[in-house]
């Protein structure tokens, strides 16, 4: 028989949100200090930067890679936090097509130099949602990111499309990039699994627990030299209600 009072007791241990508010704190809590040697290392090269002495050259670039370092943790916590902080959303009624629409004309620029060309299908119809629109935003940011960089310098093209179906929204964003094999495709939500250099793998999670704390679902369809599509499923506001 199982004991009741123990496995309990590890369930309470074990709470995500205290989970996700201890490590969100954690990382919070990390970021001061962080910048603080970021600052003083900045200080430091001032110090030594016109020095020509070999011992100088060699702590400036030491320095150098203090700094790069400094900078690698910083978006490390950038990255946690925004997972973590998914208890922090703020529902509004705002418009899904316009925080769709400036992500497009934001990431639109710099695919364009690559060769990408990203295009909005917005539904005419769509009433105001539940939305929290800026970490929302982090969601079509995060999966245009990756249609991006799934595409490489191949170029290519992403596409967004909002759409409403039933009682639910739909956003799906495709790209014709190389598509991901099974064990990719199997593995894609898991905290940290990246194939990418650099990569975190905290997008794709972070994504789905945005979208969860909307209501929401996300799924993806891919495989290999088929491009990718991934579906975000939003519920409808009631119908009638200003709740
Ligand atoms: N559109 C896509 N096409 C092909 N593979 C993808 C696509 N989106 C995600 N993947 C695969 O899923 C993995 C996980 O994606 P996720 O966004 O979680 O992390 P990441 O992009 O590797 O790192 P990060 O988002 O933190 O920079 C990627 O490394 C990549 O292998
Ligand atoms: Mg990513």
């Amino acid at each position: 028989m199982p004991d009741r009072s123990s496995s309990s007791a590890a369930a309470e241990a074990l709470d995500p949100r205290i989970l996700s508010r201890l490590a969100g704190g954690l990382a919070h809590e990390l970021k001061n200090p962080l910048s603080t040697i970021g600052l003083h290392l900045d200080l430091l090269r001032e110090q030594w930067a016109d020095d020509p002495d070999p011992k100088a050259r060699r702590s400036v670039r030491m320095i150098d890679t203090l700094k790069q370092e400094v900078g690698r943790l910083d978006e490390i916590l950038q990255d946690f936090l925004l997972y973590a902080r998914t208890d922090q959303i703020e529902l509004e009624e705002a418009d899904l097509n316009a925080v769709v629409q400036r992500v497009a004309d934001f990431v639109r620029p710099e695919a364009a130099a690559r060769g990408i060309r990203v295009e909005t299908f917005l539904a005419g119809d769509l009433p105001p949602l539940r939305l929290d629109p800026a970490r929302f935003r982090q969601v079509v940011l995060n999966l245009v990111i990756n249609a991006r960089q799934a595409i490489g310098d191949r170029g290519g093209r992403i596409t967004l499309i909002t759409r409403r179906q039933g009682g639910r929204v739909l956003l799906e964003v495709l790209d014709d990039g190389p598509g991901m094999d099974e064990e990719t495709l199997a593995s894609c939500f898991e905290v940290y699994f990246s194939r990418k250099k650099g990569g975190s793998g905290l997008g794709l999670p972070t994504v789905r627990r945005l979208v969860e704390a909307h209501g929401g679902s996300v799924e993806i369809q891919s495989s290999p030299g088929h491009g990718t599509r991934v579906r975000v499923t939003l519920p409808l506001p009631p119908a009638g209600g200003r709740s």
